[in-house]
């Protein structure tokens, strides 16, 4: 089917009380088996490229792009594509000329009134293209490790104001995680996530899903945050299972035997995932 309005995706998920995770993707492995998964759940997904992955594929964003596209093509429930944590325009442009339907530009480190510029910059070009736009307040997931702190969480008045000023279509929000962790320890303010959902009527955005206890995740969901990042989670697994298959046949040479043990493993916990938030079964609901 063809790839799927993130927009739409998420107000689907709003109307219907549950999340639609995102899931990062590094090479082809990884968007062949959130594609899988998301079969196997009769969920829709979001594919989403990074710009540190594509700056793993050598700064090329199109090959791996392109590849995303095709494999959402292909699949039998309603994909996405969504480019994360952009810092550049260009970046951005590229994504939308490969057939992406939502870009994040990660300004959240600029002063306020810069963020507002460039993102505000950035829809007027958008939409046009029929493209939507995520943007962020507050210290969004933390950055290069760093913990969140009570100052960098994402404030709803703010937030209010900042999304009638940018005219953004989702807003990721600071609410007590962190990306990278490997650990389920993070602790969510479910109390602000109640208050910006109540401010805010855009769908939000939670990154540095991976360190949040699985109850927490189904809270966040349940109370009205619609998109979830998810990376980290999915290279535990998918690393795991190479480790295994290489610890237990020191013989192989063929690439395929262990990266099929961890597209698999990919695979199942994106189902699991999905029926965490509240996905499972909700691929043809528009
Ligand atoms: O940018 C990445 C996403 O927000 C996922 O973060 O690796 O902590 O799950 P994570
Ligand atoms: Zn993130």
């Amino acid at each position: 089917m063809p790839i799927s309005s993130t927009r739409e995706l998420l107000r689907a998920a709003q109307r219907g009380g549950y999340a639609v995770p995102a899931f990062n993707v590094i090479g082809v492995e990884h968007a062949e088996a959130i594609v899988r998964g998301a079969e196997a759940a009769q969920a829709p997904v979001i594919l989403q490229l990074s710009e540190n992955a594509v700056k793993y594929h050598f700064g090329a964003l199109e090959p791996i792009g392109h590849a995303c596209a095709a494999i959402a093509a292909a699949a039998s429930i309603p994909v996405a594509l969504h480019l994360d944590h952009a810092t550049t325009t260009d970046l951005c442009a590229r994504a939308v000329a490969s057939g992406f339907s939502s870009v994040m530009l990660d300004v959240s480190d600029l002063p306020y009134a810069a963020n507002i510029e460039r993102t505000a910059a950035l829809v007027a070009w958008a939409h046009p293209h029929g493209v939507s736009v995520e943007a962020g307040l507050g210290v969004v997931g933390g950055k290069d490790g760093a913990v969140s702190s009570p100052d960098g969480m994402t404030d709803p008045g703010q937030a209010r104001a900042y999304v009638a000023e940018t005219g953004a279509d989702a807003l990721a929000v600071a609410v007590g995680t962190t990306h990278g962790m490997r650990e389920r320890t993070a602790r969510l303010d479910l109390g602000l996530v109640d208050r910006l959902r109540t401010a805010i009527e855009l769908p939000l955005v939670l990154h540095g899903s991976s360190g949040v206890p699985d109850a927490d995740l189904a809270a966040a969901a349940a109370r009205g945050i619609v998109k979830i990042n998810l990376a980290t989670q999915l290279n535990i697994v998918f690393t795991a299972a190479i480790r295994r298959h290489l610890a237990a046949d020191l013989d192989v040479v063929d690439p395929r035997r262990y990266l099929a043990d961890a597209r698999d493993a990919v695979r199942d916990l994106v189902a699991d995932r999905l029926s965490l938030l509240g996905a499972v079964g909700k691929a043809g609901v528009g």
